[in-house]
């Protein structure tokens, strides 16, 4: 299989999406990808980071993880973002990440890679869909070919979210099945950059 290089890029204030973006990493890898597991800038002002002592100890707890820059988009073959809930919506620290990327896409580096993406909410209805959708409006713009989950692996059965792995963070920290999800999403995101990039060097 073609060596594919596979940036997951997420933002997390509390680590629930930290952990899936481990986890997504790691099934990216153990198929056999180049793996870089990437934060986006804190953008939050510190009284409102300071407002929950558990976003301010997950931000010191993951100083060691680099921040994404625009390199790792035109390194990547593939790329997984990660990103919770805001109303419905990806969080505005991820999106001012993806809002810098202008001129990669106008020179046409962002087009023709594969885009996945994985998301949490509090609540099992509370806009994990048009998170991931909304966040695809962005890969539909940057002519990305866009790789979900589907059903396509016996663990989506079981998680049932074919747009991408999601948790519920309300259920607790994220079960071993949806941490499974995650793994299958990187592997199938690197099977298919795979399988383009072979394709393409044929
Ligand atoms: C401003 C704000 C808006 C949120 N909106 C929603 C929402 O619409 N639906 C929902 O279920 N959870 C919502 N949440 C909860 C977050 O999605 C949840 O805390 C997050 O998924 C946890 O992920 P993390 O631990 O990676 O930060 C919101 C949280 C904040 C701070």
């Amino acid at each position: 299989m073609e060596t594919v290089n596979v940036a997951v890029i997420y933002y997390s204030s509390t680590g629930t999406v930290h952990a899936l973006a481990q986890a997504v990493a790691e099934g990216a890898e153990k198929a056999g990808a180049h793996v870089r597991l990437r934060k986006v800038a804190e953008t939050a002002p510190p009284e409102a980071i300071g407002s929950r002592p558990e976003w301010g100890r997950h931000l010191q707890d993951t100083a060691d993880v680099a921040e994404a820059t625009l390199d790792d988009l035109a390194w990547a073959d593939a790329v997984l973002f990660g990103t919770p809930t805001r109303f419905g919506n990806p969080a505005s620290q991820l999106r001012a990440f993806i809002d810098t990327t202008g001129a990669l896409w106008f020179q046409g580096q962002l087009a023709d890679k594969v885009y996945s993406a994985f998301t949490a909410s509090n609540t099992a209805h509370g806009g994990q869909e048009s998170t991931i959708l909304a966040l695809s409006n962005t890969f539909y713009h940057w002519g990305g070919i866009i790789v979900p989950p589907g059903y396509t692996d016996p663990v989506q059965f079981q998680t049932g979210n074919p747009y991408g792995t999601s948790h519920v963070v309300g259920d607790g920290a994220p079960s071993e099945v949806t941490l499974e999800a995650a793994r299958h999403q990187g592997r199938r995101v690197v099977e298919a950059a795979a399988a383009l990039k072979a394709g393409r060097a044929a």
